[in-house]
């Protein structure tokens, strides 16, 4: 397959988490592969640093500050984006937080937090995004000749769950079941829109090094980097670059063929605890 099936020239991408971390560096990464890209986060400046980033790799950065755990926002800004080019390729769902807690002592209130916005975000990205590729691809479809953009990619979509879906681990109830939750969400996506030509792919990271683990308490997360290092075949812990290599890939037409399936870049380890 040729190189130019990364190409995302022209092609419109959303992303949310954008301001920091992974969502960062897939921002980044699509805007240099050629996507005009839409980050959202609820991080006003660290929305405007990455755009900052993406117009120094001479890519085109546009922001939404929004609460993906409020549906009204996420539908806003999305019909925002789609609107703008009449398009959307890309939805890469990223944002969510930590947390841990034991299950002995995990209030409702944890259990909420946490599937507001690691489930339910990344849920309300997913129904806009995919609303808005049918739209496109109906007009697209209605309108252009069978050989337009649009008619030969009718999307991707890609959701961020974790090694956590894979192990238990203690505290990892609210965190694991929201992203348990995203698995199931994005099997079920997969079958529902296949028939639009649309497809929806989890990535499940291993312990990357972003402010999110750099926020665990100092002896936790050597702990955790010494234990990923030691049981990674490759000897180190993610840097956010490695996600936003297989968002990329998810994204591109590099995988027209793959659908409902969970992306492991774990360094050849399961989530470690
Ligand atoms: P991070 O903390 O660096 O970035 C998360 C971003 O999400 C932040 O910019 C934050 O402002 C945003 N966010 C959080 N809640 C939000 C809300 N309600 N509305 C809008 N934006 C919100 O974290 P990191 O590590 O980059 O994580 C990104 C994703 O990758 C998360 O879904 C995380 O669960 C997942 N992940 C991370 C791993 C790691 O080891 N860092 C491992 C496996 C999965």
């Amino acid at each position: 397959m040729p190189l130019t099936a990364y190409d995302l020239t022209g092609r419109t991408a959303f992303v949310t988490g954008a301001a920091s971390g992974i969502g960062r560096a897939s921002a980044v990464l699509l805007a240099e592969a050629g996507a005009t890209v839409h980050c959202a986060d609820r991080d006003t400046q660290g929305l405007h640093e990455t755009a900052t980033l993406i117009k120094a790799a001479g890519g085109t950065a546009h922001i939404h500050t929004l609460d993906v755990s409020d549906r009204a926002q996420v539908d806003e800004a999305v019909a925002t984006a789609a609107a703008a080019t009449g398009r959307l390729d890309v939805m890469a769902a990223i944002a969510g937080i930590m947390h841990n807690s034991p299950v002995l002592e995990t209030l409702d209130e944890d259990l909420d937090r946490v599937l507001n916005i690691n489930f339910k975000g990344v849920l309300y990205a997913c129904q806009a995004a995919a609303r808005a590729m049918i739209a496109a691809n109906a007009s697209a479809t209605a309108n252009a000749d069978s050989d337009s953009v649009e008619s030969r990619h009718p999307g991707s979509i890609i959701t961020m769950a974790s090694g956590a879906v894979d192990t238990g681990g203690p505290g990892l109830l609210c965190y694991g079941a929201a992203k348990a939750a995203v698995v199931q969400l994005t099997k079920t996506l997969a079958t529902e829109v296949g028939p639009h030509g649309i497809r929806v792919n989890a990535v499940a990271p291993g312990w990357i090094r972003t402010p999110m683990t750099d926020r665990h308490d100092t002896d936790a997360q050597a702990h955790t980097e010494g234990l990923m290092v030691r049981m990674s075949p490759l000897g180190r812990v993610g840097e956010p670059e490695d996600i936003a290599h297989a968002v990329l890939h998810l994204a591109s037409d590099a995988s027209a063929f793959t659908t409902g399936q969970i992306l492991r870049p774990n360094g050849g380890v399961a989530m470690p605890w």
